[in-house]
């Protein structure tokens, strides 16, 4: 477990270090076992004398390389770099104790025809490639400098099954472990950078898309493997590829995450160009399959026209129907029913609001929307309503509470029932603080009988349109991100509406007191301020939004 070994892999361990033999299921495969024992002696001795000549007078222009490359001697040795010589022959003379036939065998020699077999691996920085238990099972050699191919791998060999192969799986098990996360990259150079950066939980496919198989390892090492391709259009569509695959396979509480880097930089730019400190940013920001696979889909096609839509729908039931697991199906038919949901249903009701919803909510969109009808009528019931919201969205989500408990405590709600009930569920928090959270339920009970009855009229009503309200825990986590960002959006409206009204008055008697240009001004720049906040609000308090 503390070296992420599967168990026989475990036991065949523990047996080596015993000096025991795990006995073979038969006789075939003893010999092949026999057989396999060689080969990774081949690969040893290999790996040794690539080292060697890495660190000798051949090496000098390898060394160089990884220099400039930035990585530091000790990372090298880490990671075993090594050098193969430019010569058709050296490794060949070096381990010919072993025979031509194995070297063969373990990819280490070509051989064409009837011509003499030759160095696979010529003028390459050579990086190997290890099985879980930490074996040299294969190489990735790398050309020094520009040219074709620009990594040369060992073949498929008794050892070595590229689909069923991480690059670096034994180290990055372990330090799995310490992080709880694993994050897929593609080239072998990236997840030499991670590990030199702080980073030594990642791992590689090895230039193939990722395999099932290689979601399965994945998954046997944490719920959610982070999945961080290149920012180009080809690791784009590998990653969607990788998503796809995943669908298939997945199983209650298995997922896939995604990392989308910066165009045209693969991790290792990006740790060298930003720090480690940017990279663990953006892990922190990674996607849900789900947001992936209907961005990907909404992407795919206009949606325009009713048949454009009916177009992504029939998208989005391909992918479900990928999905194998009937319950996460479900779940996954749900989600995407409740972004098309979103995305469409109003649009079609109110095509005169059209240009208000173009595109995600932004927070502090500083584009004074023009007054509506709706923003001029908010000024009466606006706060109101406003507050009616956020009491039902904290009332389902008490954990908020916690989060705006500062600015809560600071507001009078207009409406002495809601000024009641606030002051209620803070007291309720206030008690419960360092426990564990506190759920809706849990809540409720607490407020005692009176209250209790106005928070469950709240909760069953319809009195409000944030989508927090609407959409409740069972549905995906990503809607529920949205939720929150329209709870915290409204709890900021709420602080800031009287201050921007006192200093819209203030503004007002100052320009009427003393009329110059800069008084005029800022006065029209709140007034404008003004009207752009009523109009943000009026907008999160759209009925129709229920879709
Ligand atoms: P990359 O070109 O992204 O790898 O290919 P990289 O590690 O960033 O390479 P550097 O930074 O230029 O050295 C991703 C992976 O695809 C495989 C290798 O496994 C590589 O790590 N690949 C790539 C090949 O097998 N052959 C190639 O010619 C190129
Ligand atoms: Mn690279």
């Amino acid at each position: 477990d503390q070296r992420g070994l599967g168990f026989m892999d475990a036991v065949k361990e523990l047996a080596d270090a015993a000096g025991m033999q795990v006995p073979a299921a038969d006789p075939r495969a003893a010999a092949k076992a026999e057989r396999a024992n060689t080969l990774y002696d081949v690969m040893t001795a290999a790996q040794d004398w690539f080292v060697t000549q890495f660190q000798g007078l051949e090496g000098a222009e390898a060394r160089a390389y990884c220099e400039k490359r930035g990585l530091k001697p000790e990372t090298n040795k880490a990671f075993g770099i090594g050098y193969a010589p430019d010569s058709r022959g050296k490794l060949k003379e070096a381990l010919k104790h072993f025979g031509e036939e194995k070297l063969v065998e373990a990819g280490l020699l070509i051989s064409v025809d009837d011509k003499e077999p030759y160095d696979r691996f010529r003028g390459r920085l050579m990086i190997p490639i290890r099985d879980p238990r930490g074996r040299v099972i294969a190489f990735g050699g790398r050309i020094l400098g520009a040219g074709e191919p620009k990594y040369l791998n060992s073949p498929d060999t008794p050892l070595f099954d590229k689909g069923r192969t991480l690059y670096n799986l034994d180290k990055a098990s372990a330090a799995s472990r310490a992080s709880g996360r694993v994050i897929v990259v593609e080239g072998y150079m990236d997840v030499i950078a991670l590990a030199q950066a702080g980073f030594g939980e990642a791992v590689a496919p090895l230039g193939t898309a990722l395999t099932e198989q290689q979601i399965i390892m994945l998954w046997r090492m944490v719920p959610k493997p982070l999945l961080c391709f290149d920012g180009d259009s080809a690791g784009q569509k590998a990653a969607f590829r990788a998503a796809q695959r995943a669908l298939g396979g997945l199983k209650p509480g298995h997922s896939l995450e995604f990392v989308t880097l910066p165009e045209g930089m693969d991790p290792d730019d990006l740790v060298k160009k930003s720090g480690a400190r940017a990279f663990g940013a953006l892990l922190d920001q990674a996607e849900p399959l789900v947001e992936r696979i209907w961005k990907a889909e909404l992407a795919a096609g206009p949606t325009s026209a009713p048949e454009d839509r009916a177009g992504l729908k029939q998208r989005l039931g391909t992918q479900l129907a990928n999905i194998a697991d009937t319950e996460i199906r479900r779940h996954y038919a749900d989600a995407f029913a409740e972004r098309f949901d979103m995305l469409f249903a109003r649009k079609t009701r109110q095509p005169q609001n059209a240009a208000q919803r173009k595109g995600p909510w932004r927070p502090n969109s500083n584009a004074p929307a023009p007054p509506t009808g709706d923003a001029k009528a908010i000024g009466s019931r606006g706060p109101d309503l406003l507050m009616q919201g956020i009491l039902t969205a904290l009332l389902s989500e008490p954990a908020l509470l916690m989060r705006h408990q500062e600015v809560l405590s600071h507001s009078v709600p207009r409406d002495s029932g809601h000024a009641r009930l606030l002051s209620a569920m803070l007291d309720a928090v206030a008690l419960h603080s360092g426990k564990e959270t506190l759920d809706s339920a849990a809540l409720l009970t607490i407020l005692g009988p009176d209250l209790y009855n106005m928070a469950q009229a709240l909760l069953q009503g319809d009195g409000t349109a944030f989508g927090f309200v609407r959409k409740r825990a069972d549905n995906g986590e990503m809607a529920r991100g949205d939720a929150f960002g329209q709870l915290d959006e409204a709890i900021r409206l709420m602080k800031q509406r009287p201050e921007l009204e006192a200093a819209l008055q203030r503004a007002t008697e100052a320009a009427g007191f003393d009329l110059t240009e800069e008084s005029f001004a800022e006065q029209q720049r709140l007034r404008a301020e003004k009207q752009a906040f009523d109009a943000r609000l009026s907008a999160l308090l759209q009925r129709d939004d229920l879709g």
